[in-house]
């Protein structure tokens, strides 16, 4: 059975689906992207993803003609036709086609686009032996906070950490860690866990967001603050979170091992809370 995509108001088969060559999404990243996990053929946290695609849409001056309730009933065919149990909803929004012209053109309509991915989050290999991580500088543009789909510094660090046998990046700026290359980068000191806080810089991840909410559940703290390289290699423990990754341990960094090369207890404690959640749809409580 072939997958079924998304294009702006049909479900078909993926050979099927075109996009303009003028789409502003190819020509110029114009556009923005959400992706949500679906476990046990149920969206996770999917109202706060889509709350953060409308805040990243309204930062670009690009209107949402859906409704909240109209994209989900699109991510929940899309988890339909497509039979996912276990895997990711990517969605994204282009301000649409146009003659190439860098201003916004008069009277567009915005493209549409999502697709589904069946991936193991919950039994990913990787959870047992954590993930190896090496850094990358940080190239990005100034508003990281939007998640745009312009991701070139990010191709470009995985391709790095790929090349480095390393399964993923962490960009590092001025000598401190910003975030992973599509993750919320985090330490562990002792009970304490440390970020850095919401700003242009990052990218205010959902995730995050959940594991924040947990913490009263735990006898874990929450020190919200940017940490450096430096402090990151002689860190307790380390992960990262995202909404394909959940909560992963990682075991080395830049070639230096974290708790020994293997996953440490808040991380697996996050990690346990974390898919519990998720398996009841991302609703805390
Ligand atoms: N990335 N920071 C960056 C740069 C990201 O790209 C992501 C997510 C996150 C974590 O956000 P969340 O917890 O909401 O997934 C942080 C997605 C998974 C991606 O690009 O595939």
């Amino acid at each position: 059975m072939s997958r079924i995509v998304y294009v702006n108001g049909e479900y078909l088969p993926e050979e099927e689906a075109k996009i303009s060559v003028f789409d502003r999404g190819f020509i110029f990243a114009d556009g923005i992207y959400e992706v949500s996990a679906v476990l046990g053929g149920k969206l996770v946290d999917c109202e706060a993803h889509l709350a953060r695609l409308e805040r990243s849409c309204g930062e670009i001056n690009l209107p949402l003609p859906w409704s909240r309730t109209e994209l989900v009933a699109i991510h929940e065919e899309m988890i339909k036709r497509n039979a996912l149990d276990e895997g990711g909803v990517y969605l994204q929004v282009t301000r649409g086609a146009a003659d190439r012209d860098f201003a916004f053109p008069k009277d567009i309509k915005p493209t549409l686009v999502l697709f589904t991915q069946a991936r193991n989050y919950v039994n990913a290999p990787t959870v047992k032996t954590g993930i190896k991580v090496v850094t990358f500088p940080d190239l990005r543009w100034e508003r990281r906070d939007i998640k745009s789909v312009g991701l070139l510094g990010q191709v470009l660090a995985k391709q790095y950490a790929a090349e480095q046998g390393a399964n993923d990046a962490w960009l590092v700026e001025d000598g401190v860690v910003t975030e992973g290359a599509s993750a919320t980068a985090w330490i562990v000191k002792g009970k304490t866990l440390i970020s850095r806080p919401l700003s242009n810089k990052v990218l205010p991840g959902i995730t995050r967001k959940a594991v924040l909410a947990f913490l009263a559940e735990t006898d874990f703290t929450f020190e919200e603050r940017t940490f450096t390289l430096e402090e990151a290699l002689d860190a307790e423990e380390a992960f990262i979170t995202s909404a394909t990754a959940f909560v992963m341990p990682v075991t080395s960094l830049d070639g230096h091992t974290i708790h020994n090369g293997a996953p440490g207890p808040t991380t697996l404690r996050l990690r346990e809370i974390y898919v519990d959640f998720a398996r009841k749809g991302g609703v805390l409580g």
